[in-house]
């Protein structure tokens, strides 16, 4: 079982360092982690120890705490108690993504991967095991090709980035991804990706026309190399389970050249409940240039806790349109000509991001890497198959003021989403009318209240299990989510992998699991979440490639080999 110990690693040196007080090692074990790791990537990139070192970073480098925290986006991570890397590695080029991945695999470190940092449950920063951090924000290309209407987008790019260079070269094209402009490209396309447009053009996921990425051999494969299998489990089927994605080739999509925001309000005074309701029967089936989220957040007015539904919309086209369409379809929301701004559709993603301003607003801040503003936060997601009935939206309503802090996010379906088959990517899905998404944030510090405010999340997760999906309860890969299950990648990693993936990925999840098992093996791209290898008994007809039982089955002896590693 533990044959893939690094050959540095002396049996004598082993027992004489069970021997010695924990303070006096774990000083030169770091160093010579790190010294042999950067040998091997200065002798796998030819290029001198000096230079490789820059991107490199040991916990003793002063720069070190800097990089980290730079793609730490939920504060709650972000604690001196927060696990750390060994080692951050932040790559330059594809050839240094491929040694970092051949130099890590001999040792028994865990290899995170990240892109923008966004996870919600921190999984590309943090570990409970000795791990690294490969770290992509270095790889931000983005090179927009106007004639073919594609771009090649890397993996380390953020959304806002993306958008501002479709917007250099072009007024009347966009991307379908997501409205946050600091999510990275690696994490988010990887995971599905959607955003405002999903009625119009579905999902990220549905746009990508070729990827690379770095195997477990340390590989670089386009979508030819990899094969169509492996290019389908990166479109949808997540970051971290199958490689390292350097980057999508996608197909960019027509946008008008003005386009109409809105953000309306109502209290349960003025009739939220009945506006929420009927929005159901609205929201996933009206005209695919409308997509209207629906927020539902508890809220103080004239010292009465109440519920405040707001619509916040993106309509492909005019205002006068969309007023006249909503005055039909739903006028429980009183939409007005004056509530509507018209713009362009680069100007709509700074809306979306907050922007009281969004046309008069410099492009540029989309460029903007500084923005170390997270606050600690939890997100949890759910699906709804059919429209939950007035008398629920009131008990609905009760319980979030009951509970006094955490939100909803309503996301409409329906439109293209619906045109397309739930195994077409691993996103499954497809037909269901909204995504909820749970959401809450807190300013403060203290340990008590952060968990009474996780204990929100539980409990209103629990309180919707009648109204949303079933056999299995739905969730989406990108609003991470721990409380569903994880895996230590021991005897049971099949069985503890099914649990999330199922709902993940639902009847996809076999197809992600087959893929998984036949690039890799060992489980060495993996995370608390990521996609099991089959059990060795169940392998046949799946190519082996030799380390199969390094994970698999090795359980609590490969754990306690690589903390050992990870202190020596
Ligand atoms: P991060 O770097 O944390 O990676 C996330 C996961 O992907 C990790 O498991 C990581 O290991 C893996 N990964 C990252 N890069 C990889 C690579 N190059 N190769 C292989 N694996 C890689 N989602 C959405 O669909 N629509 C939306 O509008 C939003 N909005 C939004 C706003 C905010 C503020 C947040 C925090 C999050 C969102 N999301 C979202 C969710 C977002 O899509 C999700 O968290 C993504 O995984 C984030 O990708 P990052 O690269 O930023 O994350």
């Amino acid at each position: 079982m533990l044959t893939t110990r690094p050959t540095f690693v002396s049996v004598g040196f082993f027992f004489l360092f069970l021997s010695l007080p924990l303070s006096t090692l774990s000083q030169p074990s770091m160093s010579s982690v790190y010294d042999s790791f950067l040998k091997c990537l200065s002798e796998k990139t030819k290029t001198p120890q000096s230079q490789i070192a820059k991107i490199v970073f040991s916990q003793s480098n002063p720069s070190y705490t800097s990089v980290l925290r730079a793609y730490i986006r939920n504060a709650r991570f972000n604690k001196s108690s927060t696990p750390k890397p060994t080692i951050i590695i932040t790559p330059l080029s594809e050839s240094h993504v491929s040694a970092a991945v051949l130099c890590s695999k001999p040792l028994d470190f865990v290899f995170k991967i990240r892109s923008g940092g966004h996870d919600y449950d921190g999984l590309s920063y943090i570990s409970d095991k000795p791990f690294f951090i490969l770290d992509l924000s270095n790889l931000r290309d983005v090179s927009v090709d106007i004639a073919e209407q594609t771009a090649w987008i890397s993996a380390g790019a953020t959304l806002g980035e993306v958008y501002y260079h479709i917007w250099e070269k072009s007024k009347v094209l966009g991307f379908p991804a997501g409205v946050c402009p600091t999510v990275g490209v690696g994490g988010h396309l990887s995971g599905a990706g959607y955003g405002n447009m999903l009625r119009k053009f579905g999902l990220t996921a549905d746009h990508f026309i070729d990827a690379k990425m770095v195997d477990v051999n340390g590989a670089v494969l386009d979508r030819k190399a990899m094969g169509e299998d492996l290019f389908w489990a990166i479109s949808g089927g997540g970051g971290g389970s199958f490689g390292v994605v350097l980057g999508y080739k996608v197909k960019l999509v027509p946008v008008p050249a003005t386009v109409t925001v809105f953000r309306v309000e109502q209290l349960m005074a003025a009739g939220a409940v009945d506006m929420v309701h009927k929005w159901q029967f609205v929201g996933p089936k009206t005209d695919k240039n409308l997509f209207m989220r629906m927020l539902i957040q508890p809220v103080t007015r004239n010292k009465v806790k109440t519920i405040r539904a707001t619509v916040v919309a993106l309509y492909l086209g005019k205002a006068d349109d969309v007023v006249s369409l909503l005055s039909k379809e739903l006028p429980e929301l009183a939409l007005k000509k004056e509530n509507c701004t018209e713009m362009t559709w680069f100007q709509s993603a700074l809306w979306w991001d907050n922007r009281v301003n969004a046309t008069q607003t410099d492009p540029k801040v989309f460029l903007d890497r500084n923005l170390d503003s997270s606050s600690p936060g939890k997100r949890k997601s759910d699906y709804v198959e059919t429209e939950i009935p007035r008398s629920g939206i009131v008990s609905l309503f009760n319980k979030m003021i009951e509970l006094g802090k955490i939100g909803l996010v309503f996301n409409p379906y329906g439109g293209r989403m619906a045109e397309i088959a739930e195994d077409a990517t691993p996103f499954p899905h497809r037909n269901m009318l909204f995504k909820i998404q749970y959401s809450v944030n807190w300013k403060e510090s203290s340990p008590e209240l952060e968990k009474g405010y996780l204990n929100q999340a539980k409990v209103l997760h629990s309180f919707m299990t009648g109204f949303v999906s079933k056999n299995p309860r739905g969730a989406y890969l990108n609003y991470r989510d721990v409380d569903i299950g994880v895996n230590d990648h021991g005897e049971d990693s099949y069985k503890e992998g099914e649990v999330y993936g199922r709902m993940y990925f639902g009847k996809n999840f076999d197809r992600l699991v087959k893929i998984k098992t036949a690039v890799d093996p060992g489980n060495f791209f993996r995370n608390e979440q990521s996609i099991p290898t089959l059990p060795i008994a169940k392998r046949t007809g799946v190519p082996e490639q030799g380390t199969a039982k390094r994970w698999s089955g090795a359980g609590g002896a490969t754990v306690v080999a690589s903390v050992l590693l990870h202190v020596i």
